[in-house]
């Protein structure tokens, strides 16, 4: 099955970077969100992204070129008639994606696969709401999504091995290693990572070390790239705490209780590098 033609559901912080990865990477693409706003903002993050890895001398000018004359921006879903593969990267609400997904349902031809990059929804619950649970999968990308290798591949309970074999093999064409994983809160990684930087949370709220020494705990004494509250800063915290109560609500184990700290922190709107505040403060 050749996937050729990418829809992406929500031009957002992953919507942008799937679409910008689709598209240097010779795929057609088209970005739809529900207005003109975010689509705005997410075509300037993908020209910044790209003018990056320009600057690093990672794609030439004509790639830069090439990937932008590849991506379409629309406010319209039924752009995603003729799209082969459609990648939903709305908000972490089920009410929200389970809506997508039936109007994707209609609009889209029968072979289309239907994907989405959610961290830590039911994918078999999404599948079953659908209409089309065998050609519904997970592909959940990584922030940031061009420079990060992995994509977690996630079967619901009903998909089809020809939609996963699809969907693994399109992953590694746009130079991701596709790890496979079974329906479960967090999949992989978000169940170890998640949990990793609410502690780190934990520490500062308990005041044994201050944000930036936690952080460069772990980057030196545990080689990370980032520092976890830094990496917690670059999420959202917002989609920290999401996931940390997705984790707590579905395992029923208090080791997932989220810190009140990063409760407090999104209480406060102060959700990282995208409102200019979080453990750190960005921008002017
Ligand atoms: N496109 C988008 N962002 C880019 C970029 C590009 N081409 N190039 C760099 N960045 C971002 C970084 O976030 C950061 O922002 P800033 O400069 O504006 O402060 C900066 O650009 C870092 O620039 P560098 O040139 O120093 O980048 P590095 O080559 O050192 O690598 C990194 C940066 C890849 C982000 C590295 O620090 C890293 O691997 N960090 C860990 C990231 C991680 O763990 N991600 C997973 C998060 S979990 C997740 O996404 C799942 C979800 O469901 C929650």
């Amino acid at each position: 099955m050749t996937l050729q033609n990418i829809g992406v559901i929500g031009a957002g912080t992953m919507g942008n970077g799937i679409a910008q990865t689709c598209a240097l990477c010779g795929f057609d693409v088209v970005m739809q969100d529900i207005a003109q706003a975010p689509l705005d903002n997410g075509m300037k993050t993908i020209q910044k992204s790209l003018d990056r890895l320009v600057g690093k001398e990672k794609i030439s000018t004509a790639d830069y070129e090439a990937a932008l004359a590849r991506l379409k921006t629309t406010t319209d879903i039924n752009a995603m008639e003729d799209r082969d593969l459609v990648i939903e990267a709305a908000s972490e609400n089920i009410e929200i994606k389970l809506g997508v997904f039936t109007q994707l349902n209609k609009i889209c031809p029968d072979s289309t696969i239907l994907a989405t990059n959610t961290s830590s929804l039911s994918l078999t619950r999404i599948a079953a709401a659908s209409g089309r649970a065998d050609r519904v999968v997970g592909m959940h990308f990584f922030n940031p999504v061009p420079l990060m290798a992995l994509v977690e591949v996630i079967r619901a309970l009903q998909t089809s091995d020809k939609t996963y074999n699809a969907i693994e093999t399109l992953a590694n064409s746009l130079g991701k290693t596709p790890v496979s994983v079974k329906d479960s809160p967090g999949f992989v990684v978000n169940r170890m990572l998640v949990p990793m930087i609410n502690e780190a949370v934990f520490i500062l709220y308990e005041g044994l070390a201050q944000a930036e020494d936690i952080d460069a705990a772990m980057k030196l004494g545990a080689a990370h790239p980032m520092g976890p509250l830094a990496l917690a800063d670059m999420i959202g915290l917002d989609v920290c705490l999401w996931v940390m109560n997705v984790l707590h609500e579905e395992f029923g184990d208090s080791k997932f209780r989220p810190c009140p700290l990063l409760k407090q922190m999104v209480d406060a709107g102060y959700l990282g590098r995208k409102t200019g505040r979080g453990f750190y403060q960005y921008g002017g």
